[in-house]
Order: structure tokens, then sequence, then C-alpha cells
């Protein structure tokens, strides 16, 4: 499904992190890329609705996302991890996932509990469904954000630097998740990261923010080597 961008402009003060941003996300797992500071999470908030923008427009589906209240943008199917963890350390992995879902989803409790099982064995959290959170160690702290974002039928996936901090072992299982999760529930996958290498495994097709602008978008293979994109990042050790 397309995710279409008209015209983004969001200001705070005299800050604009978002000026004008015009982009079409083709569908599958896409990726987002730009140094920091570049609007990645502010694009983000505004597609799950944290932030309205000033001007501009979301369409997906032919529904326009930006007039819809945040709570039915979660229940249309908007899905979002956040750059910090956001696990809840005195409750079960199962119950962490629970908590998030039941205000997103109709349905009944048995149906939603299910869809949660469903989440934990595609995310292979099956195995520590009952631990308490607290308990766990980085990489399932970090794969139930994955549950909570893919569980029911999400149409919109937004992933802000999922791989963030993991070993590379760990970064390659995370992978293999974020690919599945378009033909699991047709839903579009936008990806943030600074690892370029998990951009290039997961998204066939890129774009990429600089200073809240669009800078370049199409192939992920030929939007890293534009060298508008390299010139961007010059000065950081990501590239
Ligand atoms: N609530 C806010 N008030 C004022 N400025 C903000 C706010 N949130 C973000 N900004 C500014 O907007 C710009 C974009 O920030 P954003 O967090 O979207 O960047 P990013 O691309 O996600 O960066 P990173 O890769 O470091 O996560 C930055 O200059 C940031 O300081
Ligand atoms: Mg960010």
């Amino acid at each position: 499904m397309k995710v279409e961008v008209n015209d983004i402009r969001v200001q705070f003060g005299g800050v604009m992190p978002l000026d004008g941003v015009t982009v079409t996300f083709p569908g599958g797992t896409c990726g987002l890329i730009g140094p920091n500071g570049a609007g990645k999470t502010t694009f983000f908030n505004v597609l799950s609705g944290y932030v309205t923008p000033v001007n501009g427009s979301v369409r997906c589906d032919g529904v326009e996302l930006l007039t819809m209240p945040d709570y039915k943008r979660a229940r249309w199917g908007v899905r979002r991890t956040f750059q910090t963890e956001q696990a809840i350390e005195g409750l079960s992995v199962f119950d962490n996932v629970l908590t998030v879902y039941e205000h997103t989803a109709k349905g009944s409790r048995a149906e939603k509990k299910k869809a949660v099982d469903e989440a934990l064995e595609f995310c292979g959290l099956l195995g520590v469904r009952d631990q308490l959170v607290r308990t766990l160690p980085a990489k399932e702290r970090r794969f139930i954000e994955m549950a909570r974002a893919v569980v029911g039928s999400p149409k919109v996936v937004l992933l802000d630097e999922p791989a963030a901090g993991l070993p590379d072992e760990e970064t390659n299982e995370l992978s293999v998740i974020i690919r599945s999760i378009p033909e699991r529930s047709d839903a579009t996958v936008i990806l943030v990261d600074h690892d370029m290498a998990l951009v290039q495994a997961c998204c066939e097709w890129s774009a990429v923010l600089d200073f809240g602008r669009l800078l370049a978008s199409g192939p992920t293979g030929d939007v890293l080597r534009d060298p508008k994109v390299l010139s961007a990042y010059l000065g950081e050790d990501e590239l």
C-alpha cells in the first residue's frame, strides 16, 4: 500500500523540523534515513498523531490520516516503535503487548489474546511469554517493541531505530522479522535506522531527509551512492 505524503510542514517556535516534505512510499519495507536531527522522528510523530503539522496531508488506501485523531489512527492501523524503550518493567511480555493492543483494537478479549500470542510467535518471544520484562536482556526488550507494533493487522508500521545498540547477530534476527512484516499483514513498513547495512538488507526503496527536507528517494542502493546523500552524511561515521 502506498503512503502518499504531501507538503508536510512542522514548526516548533522558530525551528522547522519538517519544511515541506513530499514523498510517496511505494509499499513493502521502505527506508527513511538521514543525519541526526534531519527530522525522521518528527516525521513519525506526524504520521502517528503525536505532532500536528501546520500544513500537509498523508493519504493511504484512499484515507487521509492527518484529520483522524491519534487513537483512530492507531485503530485504523498506524503503529510505531519509539527511539527509547517503552516496555513496562513490572508486567509480563504477554501483558506488555496486550496492554497496548487492548486500547487500539476492536473484538473480544479472547481474540485479542490470540492476536498477541501470534505476534509473540512472529517475533520469537513465545519462550519468554510469561516472564517479567525486568528479568529480560536487551534483545527481548527490543523485540517486545516489535511485537507491539505488529500485533493484529497493522497497515502502516513505523520503526524508529529498532536495532540501535543491538549486536550484529541480533540485528540480523531483527532484519528477518522486519522483512516479513509486509507479507504478514499487508502492511507498509517505514524503517528509520542509522545502520545502513540493516536498511540495505530490509529496504529495496529508501527516502533521505536532511534539515527537514527530502534530499533523495528511490532504490536504496542508488540513494546511498547519491553524492548529495554522501555529502549530507560527511563527518558522520555511519556511512
Ligand atoms: N519538541 C521539539 N521542540 C523543538 N525542537 C524540536 C522538537 N522535537 C524535535 N525538534 C528539533 O527538530 C529537529 C529534528 O529532530 P528529530 O528528532 O525529528 O530528528 P531525527 O532525524 O529523528 O534525529 P536522530 O537521528 O538524532 O534521531 C531537530 O533539530 C530537533 O532539535
Ligand atoms: Mg530520531
